[in-house]
């Protein structure tokens, strides 16, 4: 089937390569003319596990291309439209600038019988204006909202492999299912469920998966506050709860919370457009999920401090970790690059040290030292402070490290270290949540 997949960011570029994989035949279109000259020679714009050789893969049986003309879209059977939707500049609502500019753009190169589906993340109430819009500048085309659920790091498998596919309709007998069945059909044959629904609620279920996964971290980030004012260990608690499968123990690692470019904006524009819907009672618990979560940020340069002998003046500190999370070089509202500025504002020298983040955050904030190695971050250090959890951090060898630092001082702001192993190799060891020696 020919399709278009208008918006070439972290969803497009990735759903405009599995599609390809699928089987179809696919363009992707940008505006961005660096971005799409990269993707078409297979460069992704962006790190992504697996998502290179899958590029080179489509591109190289011709099934997959990307351009900056929206009219290459015309033709194509079904239309995704996955460009994003961010934080608008002055208020927690989300900005719709890009959707609306790309459903206008694309309505002049519409067919009768064409199928536009909504990718993008956006507010209850969107895909019901844009489909009278649809039905208004091209009459027998039509509109499904079809939420994406895939993670970072994990986008590619997620994509091929969704655990559930979503679809809000205008009419379920308008075939507009079926032809998307179609399209999906690969990723339907390990029978998924698949769920037809309204917009209202297609839309919904996106922005609520969102608020649930951002307050259960946040629980756990509430408990870990009690837990340090009780003498407590945040991770044995959440393994204890986690066993319960009514609680599941996925979601539950407490550290300096979430980040990224989807659930902080999310939890917001959720709670923005509840307010306009009159309903902002409902949601006002998400407040306090995201200041829980900021909270942690402050609480990690507290004990970083504390770790440095009550001041961060003049301080060496290392930080590992400037990703959002691990597999991605992701940096937008990261929990780590935020850290990694307050040490350094409040008089720290850090040198901050990241598998595959550094050009992204040196962008974003250009004051630090950045390296990629370990080592090189870790030399005559005061304190070394882990802030995203990288397998090859995870598994670092306290010993040798010692050897290099100037003062075996360790603060986990994911705990993702041993705390008894850098302990009986002689470091100082703190974490969020955790007591101050065992
Ligand atoms: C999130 C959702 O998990 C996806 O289902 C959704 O499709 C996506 O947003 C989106 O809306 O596009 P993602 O932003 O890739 O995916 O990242 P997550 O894996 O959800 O992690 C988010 C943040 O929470 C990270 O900063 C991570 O470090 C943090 N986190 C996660 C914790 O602090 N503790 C945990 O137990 C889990």
């Amino acid at each position: 089937m020919r399709l278009s997949v208008i918006g070439c960011g972290y969803l497009g570029a990735v759903h405009a390569a599995c599609m390809a994989k699928l089987g179809h035949d696919v363009v992707g279109i940008d505006v961005d003319p660096a971005k799409i000259a990269g993707l078409n020679e297979g460069q992704a714009p962006f790190f992504e596990p697996g998502l290179p050789e899958l590029l080179a893969d489509s591109l190289g049986t011709g099934r997959l291309r990307f351009s900056t003309d929206m009219a290459d879209a015309a033709g194509s059977a079904v239309h995704f439209v996955a460009v994003g939707t961010p934080q608008k500049r002055t208020e927690n609502g989300a900005d719709l600038t890009h959707v609306y500019a790309a459903v206008d753009a694309l309505l002049l190169h519409l067919r009768p019988g064409d199928i536009v589906v909504g990718k993008s993340t956006v507010p209850v109430g969107t895909a019901r204006d844009l489909s009278l819009r649809i039905a208004d500048g091209c009459p027998g085309a039509s509109l499904v909202w079809n939420p994406e659920f895939l993670r970072e790091g994990f986008a590619v498998q997620d994509t091929l492999e969704p655990d559930r596919l979503v679809y809000g309709l205008a009419d379920p007998a308008n075939g507009a299912q079926l032809i998307l069945d179609e399209v999906y059909a690969q990723a339907l044959a390990d029978v998924r469920p698949r769920l037809v629904m309204d917009y209202e609620t297609a839309e919904l279920v996106k922005v609520s998966a969102n608020a649930f996964l951002a307050t259960k971290i946040s629980f756990i980030n509430a408990m870990a506050e009690v837990c340090e004012a009780s003498g407590a260990d945040v991770s044995l608690l959440a393994d204890a709860i986690g066993h319960d499968v009514r609680i599941g123990r996925k979601f539950l690692n407490a550290g300096l919370g979430f980040g990224g470019g989807c659930l902080p904006k999310d939890i917001r524009a959720f709670m923005a457009r509840a307010g306009e819907l009159g309903a902002d009672q409902a949601l006002t618990f998400l407040r306090e999920v995201d200041s829980i979560n900021m909270r942690r940020r402050s609480r990690m340069v507290d004990l970083t401090r504390e770790v440095c002998g009550g001041s961060l003046l003049g301080q060496r500190i290392a930080v590992l970790g400037l990703a959002f999370k691990p597999n991605s070089d992701d940096v937008r509202d990261s929990p780590a690059l935020s850290v990694a500025a307050q040490l350094q504002l409040q008089g720290a020298a850090v040198t901050a040290c990241d598998p595959e983040a550094v050009p992204n955050a040196a962008r974003r904030f250009p004051e630090l030292a950045y390296t990629t190695s370990v080592e090189e971050a870790v030399q005559n250090a005061d304190a070394v402070v882990v802030l995203t959890e990288w397998e090859q951090y995870r598994t670092l060898d306290p010993a040798a490290l010692g050897r290099l630092v100037a003062r075996p001082a360790i603060v986990d702001g994911r705990n993702c270290l041993e705390p008894s192993v850098w302990r009986d190799a002689g470091w100082t060891y703190r974490a969020l949540g955790r007591p101050k020696a065992a």
